[in-house]
């Protein structure tokens, strides 16, 4: 409260700044395993404090995995080579898509997103009254915010299964990397694609989002890419597609969405597969202590701190504080429903492969987390009940 109002205080660009660094500091603070902090902490001063991915210009991530060959070519996992198998078959082309479908982003007779989506009204509090063009407008950006973050996460995956596919240890895995990657460079172009010819806009990365990809790719360690890309925001993209499947309106997005929630059921269901038996019986205790801690940490990145600053810079910077919007974003039904969502996929996947132990269990209750320890993982979803969800 004393922070607050000492923040009140002072010039508006300091102030923000402050709130920046202050947001940042709390994300190194909060992090208790110093391995953990060793893995992360670079990624997120390179993404929180510097903002590397929104300099304008391209970004050199160095990655230090070794490519794993084996010129027997066993067939070592058959569940692996069921899922090429299925990918093979899966595979489909983006131009198929209705693009003749008109898009008006603004028409609210066929909204991206219902107004229920986000709490207007007590953003109207902090900021006065929209009118109902100004609403729509602002679900037209909320809406290219989220596909944009889509977007940006597609292009991590893209270089991560790339990546995934040269040093998994696996011969059947690599022969399915391989169709991951041609999914990510797909997906990557039909949100592109939607973004460009039908809204109109390119947000540009989430600070939170770059710090994640980043230490995803800079991490040599295969079963860390795995683990980030795989399971982690893999996960959570799969949670946050079906919602907004399930809420938008527009049925080029419907289909679209559609289309990636089949390829991206798979991506996640050969993360299961490939650490589980890794994690639970090739680990020592303390290596699977630190895979983790990483992966709460992470957790917490994703659901606290994806608090779409980019749309509060471009409609409400000069009329609440960063405080105020955060109060908005929290309390916003839709993006509510996302984070519920996003972690009913994400906490049974973490329990199968061996990374909700007694040990970390408290740290996932303390944050209301635990509620969705009994679900169903991605090993026993279908796309069929992804797509009904
Ligand atoms: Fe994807
Ligand atoms: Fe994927």
């Amino acid at each position: 409260m004393i922070v607050d109002s000492l923040l009140q205080r002072l010039p508006k660009p300091v102030r923000q700044s402050v709130d920046e660094f202050t947001e940042a500091a709390q994300v190194a603070a909060h992090i208790r395993d110093p391995r953990v902090l060793r893995s992360l902490g670079p990624s997120a001063a390179r993404g929180l404090l510097l903002k590397r991915g929104k300099q304008g210009v391209p970004n050199q991530m160095h990655s230090g995995h070794t490519a794993h060959f084996d010129w027997t070519y066993p067939h070592d996992n058959p569940e692996m080579a069921m899922l090429y198998k299925r990918a093979k078959q899966g595979q489909w082309d983006a131009d198929d898509l209705p693009w003749h479908i008109d898009v008006d982003p603004e028409n609210p007779e066929v909204p991206l997103l219902p107004e229920s989506f986000f709490n207007i009204e007590l953003a109207e509090k902090y900021a006065g009254k929209l009118s109902p063009k100004e609403r729509t407008r602002f679900i037209h950006s909320m809406s290219a915010w989220m596909l944009s973050q889509f977007l940006h996460g597609e292009q991590g995956a893209l270089m991560a299964s790339a990546q995934v596919t040269e040093a998994v240890r696996f011969f059947d895995g690599k022969l399915y990397g391989a169709t991951q990657v041609m999914d990510e460079a797909r997906h990557v172009e039909v949100y592109l694609r939607y973004l460009e010819s039908k809204l109109g806009r390119l947000y540009q990365v989430n600070d939170n989002l770059f710090t994640i990809i980043d230490a995803v790719m800079t991490d040599s360690r295969w079963d860390m890419k795995f683990l980030g890309m795989q399971i982690m925001v893999e996960g959570l993209a799969l949670g946050a597609f079906s919602t907004l499947h399930n809420v938008t309106a527009e049925p080029l997005l419907k289909e679209l969405l559609k289309m990636v929630i089949r390829d991206e059921a798979r991506h996640v269901h050969y993360g299961v597969v490939a650490l589980q038996q890794h994690i639970t019986g090739e680990l020592s205790e303390s290596e699977r202590n630190e895979r983790e801690d990483w992966a709460f940490e992470v957790s917490m990145l994703m659901r606290n701190r994806f608090m779409m600053y980019e749309v509060y810079d471009e409609w409400f910077s000069h009329c609440m504080t960063r405080a105020q919007w955060r109060e908005c974003v929290l309390a916003a039904p839709g993006l509510e429903l996302f984070r519920s969502r996003m972690f009913s996929r994400l906490v049974p996947n973490l329990r199968d492969i061996g990374l909700l132990s007694e040990r970390i269990m408290p740290a996932y209750e303390s944050v209301g987390l635990m509620r969705y320890f009994d679900g169903a993982s991605a090993r026993e979803l279908d796309e069929d009940t992804l797509l009904a969800a």
